[in-house]
């Protein structure tokens, strides 16, 4: 991993392969580790680049930066961190490292919000938008209600009951049977990270605005690929969004719930197929 000062942060990044830059983030409550086959597979194409988000994985939450005047309800005082602050602080992980021809911008659910907010503030910055198992829509005040419970339970117990009521979410019930070794890592990773970090993601998604009215003027090449059994990003909602962007096509990824990557040889040959008239 390499650490890199973006203004007052460092943000830990896996970079592996040389090629054109393929910029892969993650989803909550994660880290880069859940691109470990895309990052193995396709750096003998492609530059990867696999961050940690703020606060996830090795980056850590730079504790003054975000701490509010205000104690939130926990008594622990934590700010949002916006979709669009993520986005930013990506194009100064890339400026630091002197990547400054247009990426391919992958992300998976919170990293495909983040997605959107990148392009609508840095298009130049971006060659191909790959977005998986995310979504367009706004937070329903019932969804914010959530996400403020869930953020002060994090605050107050830590992360442990989010990995047991992830589990089930974030994965098919293939790969809960048929990949307990990966689902085990994954629940890992979310014990492990920062409850800080959890809960300013938390209130930034609460926060990310509705992208609906925005598709229609995407022309960027766009591919969108979504589990068939994802719950949390229906590969309906999915195939709509492709549906409402000029350039954009969808490919559903069988057996595989909200990390489509379960089934990484689809989504690497999705990927390698899509990418094949950039590169
Ligand atoms: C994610 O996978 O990034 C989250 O489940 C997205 C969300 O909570 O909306």
């Amino acid at each position: 991993m390499q650490r890199v000062a973006v203004g007052q942060e460092t943000l830990s990044v896996e970079i592996q392969g040389s090629g054109p830059p393929l910029l892969l983030v993650h989803g909550f409550p994660l880290d880069h580790t859940m691109w470990k086959h895309q990052i193995e597979e396709l750096a003998d194409q492609f530059q990867v680049i696999a961050p940690d988000l703020r606060g996830f994985g090795a980056s850590a939450l730079a504790e003054p930066h975000d701490l509010s005047d205000e104690p939130g309800p926990s008594g622990q005082a934590v700010s949002a961190i916006t979709m669009e602050q993520y986005a930013d602080e990506l194009v100064g992980m890339l400026d630091a490292l002197r990547i400054d021809q247009p990426v391919a911008f992958c992300g998976l659910s919170m990293g495909g919000y983040i997605g959107w907010q990148f392009l609508m503030r840095h298009a130049d910055r971006l060659g191909r938008l790959i977005m998986c198992d995310t979504k367009v829509v706004a937070d329903s005040p019932q969804v914010k209600q959530v996400r403020m419970e869930t953020a002060e339970r994090v605050l107050h117990e830590g992360p442990g009951f989010l990995a047991e009521v992830m589990r089930d979410r974030l994965f098919s019930p293939t790969s809960l049977r048929d990949k307990p070794t990966a689902v085990e890592a994954t629940q890992q990773v979310i014990r492990d990270t920062n409850p800080r970090a959890i809960a300013a993601a938390l209130y930034g998604m609460a926060e990310r605005p509705d992208m609906r009215d925005r598709l229609p003027s995407i022309d960027l090449p766009s591919l969108l690929i979504g589990g068939e059994l994802d719950v949390i990003s229906p590969a309906e909602e999915m195939r709509g969004i492709a549906q409402s962007m000029p350039n954009a096509k969808f490919i559903p990824i069988p057996q595989a719930g909200h990390m489509a990557l379960e089934r990484p040889q689809e989504v690497n040959s999705a990927i390698r197929e899509f990418l094949s008239d950039w590169v």
